[in-house]
């Protein structure tokens, strides 16, 4: 596979640009409507019983594919009803939790040769299969973007993200690819236990369609205004993210790919945990980037960002324009959706300033140092 730069400056800022056609490209492929029920089916190849059997999930990963995995996680929980764990792979090959019995156990990695997920996996399948009580045997399912892999040839169950080759060692588009994988795998299980009704899946299925024009608007809302806030930013020496629920795992994704490609270090919290700690980092210099989309957690995310105002810190809301976020100092507006759907559009504007502030410090976007595209060793 040969991937092109086009006119970009960098293959991330494509890899960026991409989004919207690998959201189309996933509903082309994954979204099935029934024309005799009028139901959409999501076009994943796995046995119904063997997904009927599912009584909680494990998830390994390593990096940006964790982060995919604890939105994954906070879907099949609070949308499927399924119990779920995501693992540090690295953690869960020296500390894996007690077997119980059917459990799924799901491995994320866009490369397919991250070697502490695959040593996972290989453990897991190991331990499980030494049991002769078959509710203990090895269920599987790998998320990937490259079936020909070590995770391919490990686990016949694939979800394809089919992304496209990815260039820039930090992932976005395959980020983007691998939350949409969650998306179809959440409704799939809310289809087979019977967790949501039928109207409250069309609805996500609904808002997912909207999601190529809307990633589109993003883009070009944000390309320029990312990179003005950037000149502003760029010199600054610590930057905090902050996000509640279901984006919680993008203020972490936010958070990294700022660290990874312009070195400045960044940490991302739950909102609610700024009072346990964090709070004391706060000062002039240390801007606080909120998600703050409307939902359940809204007004709380709120009066977190309030709480950090009240300590000098500059504040960037991740929002969309409505009541409440006059509070931020700059915002970078995001479309007012559902819930369910904004970490899709969240990661955005994130991923735009990240890849601004480290262009304008001239720095190696594609090839940061320190960093592989994927680590093949412990
Ligand atoms: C490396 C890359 C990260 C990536 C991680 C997991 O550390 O630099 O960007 O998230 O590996 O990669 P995987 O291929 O398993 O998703």
């Amino acid at each position: 596979q040969v991937s092109d730069k086009k006119n970009f400056k960098h293959y991330m800022l494509k890899e960026i640009y991409d989004q919207p056609d690998i959201a189309k490209y996933w509903l082309e492929k994954y979204l099935i409507k029934d024309l005799k029920t009028d139901q959409f089916q999501i076009n994943y190849s796995f046995d119904t019983d063997f997904l009927n059997s599912i009584e909680r999930i494990d998830i390994v990963a390593c990096g940006t594919s964790k982060h995919s995995a604890m939105v994954g996680k906070f879907l099949l929980e609070q949308f499927s009803g399924i119990p779920t764990n995501v693992f540090f792979a690295s953690e869960f090959r020296y500390s894996p939790p007690p077997l119980l019995c059917n459990t799924l156990t799901i491995g994320v990695t866009q490369s397919g040769e991250t070697a502490d997920t695959i040593a996972a996996i290989s453990m897991e399948i190991k331990r499980r299969s030494s049991i002769g009580d078959r509710s203990f045997k090895p269920n599987l399912i790998a998320i990937t973007n490259r079936v020909e892999s070590s995770i391919g040839r490990q686990i016949p169950n694939i979800i394809d993200i089919s992304a496209g080759i990815e260039i820039g060692v930090a992932a976005t588009k395959t980020f983007f690819a691998q939350l949409l994988s969650f998306y179809g795998l959440a409704i799939k299980f809310a289809q087979i236990k019977g967790s949501q009704s039928n109207e409250n899946i069309n609805q996500l299925v609904l808002e997912l369609t909207k999601l190529p024009g809307l990633v589109e608007e993003l883009l070009e809302k944000h390309n320029e205004s990312s990179e003005k806030l950037a000149h502003d930013f760029f010199n600054i020496k610590d930057v905090i993210f902050l996000g509640r629920g279901i984006n919680y795992p993008i203020a972490l994704e936010g958070a990294l790919k700022l660290k990874e490609i312009s070195y400045i270090n960044a940490a991302g919290y739950p909102a609610g945990e700024m009072k346990h700690g964090p709070i004391a980092l706060l000062d002039k210099k240390v801007p606080v980037i909120s998600i703050a989309t409307p939902g359940q957690v809204f007004d709380k995310v709120i009066s977190n960002a309030q709480e950090a105002k009240a300590r000098d810190a500059y504040l960037i809301g991740v929002a969309p324009q409505c009541n409440g976020t006059e509070i931020f100092d700059y915002l970078m507006t995001i479309p007012s959706t559902n819930e369910w759907i904004s970490p899709l559009l969240a990661i955005v504007p994130l991923q735009l300033l990240s890849y601004h502030i480290a262009s304008h410090r001239g720095l190696d976007v594609d090839q940061p140092r320190n960093l592989a595209k994927s680590v093949t060793v412990e």
